[in-house]
């Protein structure tokens, strides 16, 4: 089956301006909308592409601008806290939300609302390393009940190269995000500064965010972000989704959080064909990935 046909036949995706998304949880007309969201100065986005960390830095995030705390939003889940944009699945009105306003996308930087671009409001980007991006996102698809299942982990492999996933092209949209960046209020974060030291990640968002913390408060925000909590917590753990959505009896959302998995499961050739593509196609981007530094 080609690359298109897979698109065409799975009937849960659509491509759109060069954004695969899911068909039954969004329509064109609605990410062409978000152009003219209006935008405070006080907003905040998280910007990630699927499977980078993105429900983690939901809950670190959201903690940061309640201090650690839920604030009388105790029963509230992250994905109403810090709602997609493009997913607004809720309905939630966005115009009336209290500031600070905390969103979500998986959307490159030209889908996005436009007045970001004038540096209003403050951008999140966070990325990792695509070969456990890639990974993660193999084994998503099994509890994903919006999309085709892989027939396997090559053909994965192959969609994730050419850019014929959920999110579309890694390659393209760390680009579009990073060559944009001057446009923008943005910080970049790698999920595997996150792992190696949560605190100083912690630290570093509330830098970028102007926002004051005392210890106790940090320590907080720690404990309530690791993998073992957030995966009991049900407010951030996404079992909250409802089964026509995820099946949460193929697997968590949050499933092993750990840097280094592709390893399980990637040959030695199959990695080095990832370095040679990631090589090229990154080769003038003035980036210096984590991941290479290690
Ligand atoms: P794995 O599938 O490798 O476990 P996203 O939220 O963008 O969909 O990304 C999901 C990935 O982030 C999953 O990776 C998930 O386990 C990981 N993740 C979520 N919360 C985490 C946390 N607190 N610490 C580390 N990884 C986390």
């Amino acid at each position: 089956m080609s690359h298109k046909d897979v698109i065409q036949s799975d009937s849960y995706l659509k491509k759109h301006k060069g954004v695969i998304f899911l068909s039954r949880l969004t329509t064109p007309e609605c990410i062409d909308s978000l152009e003219n969201l209006e935008i405070r100065d006080s907003d905040l986005f998280l910007v990630t592409f699927p499977k980078s960390g993105t429900v983690w830095s939901q809950q670190i995030v959201s903690l940061i601008l309640n201090e650690g705390h839920r604030k009388g939003t105790e029963d509230i889940d992250n994905m109403v806290r810090a709602p997609w944009i493009e997913y607004n699945i809720y309905n939630i009105d966005f115009n009336t939300r209290p500031d600070p306003r905390l969103f979500t996308s998986h959307l490159p930087h030209y889908l996005m609302p436009k007045d970001l671009r004038n540096m209003r409001g403050k951008i999140i980007y966070v990325y990792r390393n695509p070969k456990d991006v890639l990974v993660s996102f193999y084994h998503f698809q099994k509890i994903l009940v919006l999309s085709q299942h892989p027939e396997s982990w090559e053909h994965c492999m192959d969609l994730f190269m050419s850019g014929e996933v959920l999110g579309g092209s890694w390659f393209d949209h760390i680009r579009d995000w990073y060559t944009n960046k001057k446009d923008y209020n943005i910080l970049f974060m790698a999920y595997e500064e996150m792992k190696k030291d949560l605190r100083s990640a912690i630290m570093k968002i509330c830098s970028f965010l102007d926002k004051k913390l005392d210890d106790e408060e940090v320590d907080i925000i720690v404990e309530k972000s690791t993998f073992e909590n957030m995966k009991d917590d049900p407010l951030a753990n996404y079992t909250f989704l409802s089964e026509d959505i995820c099946d949460g009896s193929k697997g968590s959302f949050l499933r092993k959080g750990t840097i280094g998995d592709w390893k399980n499961l990637m040959t030695v050739a199959q990695s080095e064909m990832f370095d040679r593509v990631l090589q090229e196609r990154m080769k003038d981007l003035p980036i210096k990935f984590i991941w290479d530094i290690d």
